[in-house]
């Protein structure tokens, strides 16, 4: 069976798949068929993909040729029509907000494959595309901050005095928060962190961080470590810790999230309000609602002299190294389904594999997202 890559479209700097796993697919034995330019925006060019043993093609052959197609983000109208039945689209369809692209995709007869909600265990570590994504986030909504704030991050002893260093405020201590804060810390910012999940106070600690302590957050076990929804009261006393802190911060990074719900609002206007001016907001959670009030997805937005960043996209700005880790996460889960004597085969025993499967045979097959869409 050969896979498909298909160019991104709109702001998307990113490619599904760069030449280096494109070579170890074809060393596979797995036909590649790359769309021209593809790979331009991520700085791979059609002679790297041809080297690795692609062919290239228009869009449309592509998709006519290939029995996967592989894309970062869910198929445009147009692609969608192009799809035949039985076909694979393996990508991102953000299945637990996006009910329309998941009822398309199963009323085209597509096995329809999606990255992000694939089971969060040891063994798919290397698969989750999630954390490789909130990896570059943390990481760049830092150096937004560092880039955006009127001073130093760093402490510096000159001879025109002696700068303090910069108070960075995280809330949110998953992937991206921990990273963020191991960003922040090289840079020589002092960072405090907030989380409902009491678990990651050592490694907050462990990477230099001071742990903010609100007593009462609801932390269930049941939830495979991710954070539930809080009590009035809970919330009350947390919105009183994170004003204290925050009114201190110079840089607070939100990046507090509850999968398929909206992001917790952490941050209220009036908290805002009373910040230094110059102080800088980056809110990574800005696409599912943000943890800040005055937060405007895709916007940047001046008040009262702070600067709030709504961007959930970061990664796309870094578009090599994103891609080079969308991509070896895409093919360590190609890898669960290509065998060297049967070729490519769905491997519907292995839970990943089914975990991962939204649409298949006309149906929506994942419980989570049929039980979110009947609702
Ligand atoms: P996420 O993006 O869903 O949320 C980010 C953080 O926000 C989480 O730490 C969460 O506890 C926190 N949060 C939610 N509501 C909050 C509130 N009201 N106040 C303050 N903080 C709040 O999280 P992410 O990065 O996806 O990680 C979630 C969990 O999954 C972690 O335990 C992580 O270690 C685990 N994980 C497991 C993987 C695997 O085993 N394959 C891979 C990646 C993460």
């Amino acid at each position: 069976m050969n896979i498909g890559l298909i160019k991104e479209s709109g702001i998307e700097r990113r490619v599904a798949l760069l030449p280096e796993v494109v070579a170890a697919l074809v060393k596979l034995n797995v036909p590649v068929m790359v769309e021209k330019d593809a790979g331009e925006r991520s700085f791979a060019s059609n002679e790297e993909y041809r080297a690795a043993g692609a062919t290239i093609h228009s869009k449309q052959e592509v998709f006519n040729g290939s029995g996967m197609i592989v894309k970062i983000n869910p198929p445009t109208v147009e692609e969608l029509g192009w799809m035949k039945p039985g076909q694979i689209f393996l990508g991102v369809l953000n299945p637990l907000v996006d009910h329309e692209t998941v009822k398309k995709l199963a009323a085209a007869d597509v096995t329809g494959f999606s990255l992000d909600i694939i089971p969060r265990t040891s063994r798919a570590q290397a698969m989750d595309i999630l954390s490789s994504m909130a990896t570059v986030n943390g990481y760049k909504a830092v150096l937004t901050a560092a880039n955006t704030l009127p001073k130093f991050f760093p402490m510096f002893m000159t001879a025109a005095g002696t700068i303090t260093p910069a108070k960075v405020l995280i809330l949110g201590a998953g992937v991206a928060g921990l990273q963020s804060l191991a960003t922040s810390r090289k840079l020589g910012g002092v960072v405090e962190v907030f989380d409902v999940r009491a678990a990651v106070k050592e490694e907050v600690m462990g990477l230099g961080g001071k742990f903010i302590d609100v007593e009462g957050a609801r932390d269930e076990k049941s939830a495979g470590g991710y954070a539930v929804e809080q009590t009035e009261e809970f919330k009350n006393r947390q919105a009183q810790a994170i004003h204290d802190h925050a009114v201190k911060s110079d840089v607070i990074i939100c990046t507090a999230q509850i999968p398929g719900k909206k992001a917790p609002l952490l941050l209220k206007k009036e908290t805002v309000e009373a910040m230094k001016p110059g102080s800088v907001i980056i809110d990574i959670a800005a696409s599912s609602g943000g943890n800040c009030e005055l937060t405007k997805d895709g916007e940047t937005v001046f008040i009262h002299g702070i600067t709030i960043i709504g961007n959930s996209f970061l990664a796309i700005d870094m578009p090599y190294d994103a891609s080079k880790m969308f991509g070896k996460n895409v093919f360590n889960f190609l890898k669960l389904m290509i065998s060297p004597t049967e070729g490519f085969r769905i491997n519907w025993e292995d839970d990943i594999v089914k975990g991962t499967c939204v649409t298949h045979n006309k149906e929506i097959i994942n419980e989570r997202v049929k039980a979110l869409i009947q609702h």
